[in-house]
């Protein structure tokens, strides 16, 4: 239990490093908070007109999620490397290194996935990747990724890993509250705009 525990703190300490805040600031790109959605995902990032960061942001915060899972499955095992996952996406979104204001967990949440079985990240981001480029809208990508990945799981994952697809889904999902407004309404910004 022990270990368990520590794990979960190892990867909730990963997942709380921010990167879309840190990178922003080390370019000085002005102040993520204050632009777009002020969120500090790699969309808003993207905002800031920086092609390269936004690319940077979206691949550091999948690596801290994947590098948790994996270094929990090599030294602890399959239930902490679950752990790791569901503790790096509570990290993003509510960082101890950003006084708990992170972001929505969808960088992050391709990345553990990515660890904890491979096919259901690769199909993951590719939902996220053809819902983006056909509708140009980043939340919607985010959303059906991680709506439809249960099925996925249940398709071409561990069984064991339903119960844990579907608690980090409901995570991602519940940090989009203002955009699924924003999409009921028709106001949810378009990629580019
Ligand atoms: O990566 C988060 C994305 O789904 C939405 O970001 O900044 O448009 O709220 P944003």
């Amino acid at each position: 239990l022990l270990q368990l525990i520590l794990w979960g703190l190892i990867a909730y300490g990963l997942g709380s490093v921010p990167f879309g805040l840190l990178l922003t600031r080390m370019l000085g790109l002005g102040n993520l908070r204050a632009i777009g959605s002020g969120n500090t995902g790699a969309t808003n990032v993207l905002r800031t007109g920086s092609k390269g960061a936004a690319a940077a942001t979206l691949l550091l915060d999948a690596a801290k999620g994947t590098v948790a899972v994996w270094l929990a499955a090599a030294f602890a095992g399959e239930a902490a490397a679950q752990l790791a996952a569901l503790a790096a996406l509570v990290g993003h979104c509510w960082p101890v290194w950003a006084r708990f204001r992170g972001g929505k967990g969808v960088a992050t949440f391709i990345g553990v996935w990515l660890a904890l079985s491979w096919p259901v990240g690769v199909v993951c981001c590719a939902t996220w990747l053809v819902t983006v480029l056909i509708a140009r809208i980043s939340s919607l990508g985010a959303l059906a990724m991680v709506v439809a990945s249960p099925l996925w799981v249940l398709l071409l994952g561990p069984g064991d890993m339903f119960l844990l697809s579907l608690l980090l889904a409901a995570l991602v999902v519940g940090r989009h509250h203002a955009n699924i407004a924003r999409l009921a309404a028709g106001t949810e910004p378009r990629i580019g705009r």
